[in-house]
């Protein structure tokens, strides 16, 4: 079954600093997701992957093409590309999950809150979802000692944790992930690859930026690599040596 089907999907963008000249982020990329998949996307700095992340969690609106999201088996199938904001938020607080490199800061919320506040606004009660929120900060190794700190002093590593449990902690149908293993060392690395391969369910869709060739051994089913906005190959992982672009 598949999950996504992405076709013709282009990004451009207007650059007033540069005179309005216009960016290409994504140059007409075409692939399917098959549901249950973990599908890495790998290419050089500045070939697109965090653009085409976006543009499926509509962060940014694509300017051609289309995102067919086939969802759950009953439901109509959602053209991701050009839905609603309506029925993107109704997506993204419950089937699509996504993270950034980065946390967003909350401030003055502490860790196992940023975690556990996805599934709270879900319906679970509060302290389920903190048991599940602290359940996987453990599975990342995140010090006890900083599940109840706040996250704004926490170190690159410890934040992207906290980033990857929050994504993992609704266990959303279409995982997003933008190189969300990036600022770990070898060791949490590692706790997060295990937590990955042993937390998603076997419905769960993954697309997942990496550039560790390593991870994407260890966790990718297939993989997309792009090159200057478009797409250069779709393999399967045991194909994969590791080159990117040329
Ligand atoms: N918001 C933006 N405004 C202007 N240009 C952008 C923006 N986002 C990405 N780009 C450009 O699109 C291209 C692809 O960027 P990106 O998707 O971030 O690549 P990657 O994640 O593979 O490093 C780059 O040339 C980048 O400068
Ligand atoms: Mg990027």
């Amino acid at each position: 079954m598949t999950a996504l089907s992405v076709e013709g999907l282009e990004k451009t963008f207007d650059v007033h600093v540069l005179d309005d000249t216009q960016v290409v982020g994504l140059d007409g990329v075409s692939f399917d997701v098959r549901e249950g998949e973990f599908l890495a996307v790998v290419g050089e700095s500045g070939s697109g992957k965090s653009s085409l992340l976006k543009c499926l969690y509509r962060t940014y609106d694509p300017t051609a093409g289309s995102v067919r999201y086939y969802g759950a088996e009953d439901e109509e199938t959602v053209d991701l590309a050009s839905c609603g904001d309506r029925t993107v938020m109704g997506l993204r607080g419950d089937a699509i999950g996504y993270t950034s490199q980065f946390l967003d800061e909350i401030p003055r919320v502490p860790a196992v809150d940023v975690v556990a506040r996805p599934l709270v606004e879900q319906g679970t009660p509060t302290e389920a979802a903190r048991d599940r929120a602290r359940e996987l900060l453990d599975a990342l190794s995140v010090p006890e000692a900083l599940w109840d700190a706040y996250p704004a002093t926490f170190s690159g590593g410890e934040r992207q944790r906290v980033n990857l449990a929050q994504a993992l902690a609704p266990d959303p149908d279409l995982l997003l992930l933008d190189e969300p293993t990036s600022a770990l060392d070898p060791e949490t690395r590692r706790d997060a690859i295990d937590l990955l391969e042993t937390s998603l369910g076997d419905g769960t869709t993954v697309v997942g930026v990496f550039h560790d060739t390593d991870v994407v051994a260890a966790v990718a089913d297939r993989v997309v690599v792009l090159d200057d906005g478009a797409l250069e190959a779709v393999l399967p992982v045991e194909a994969f040596d590791g080159e990117v672009g040329r």
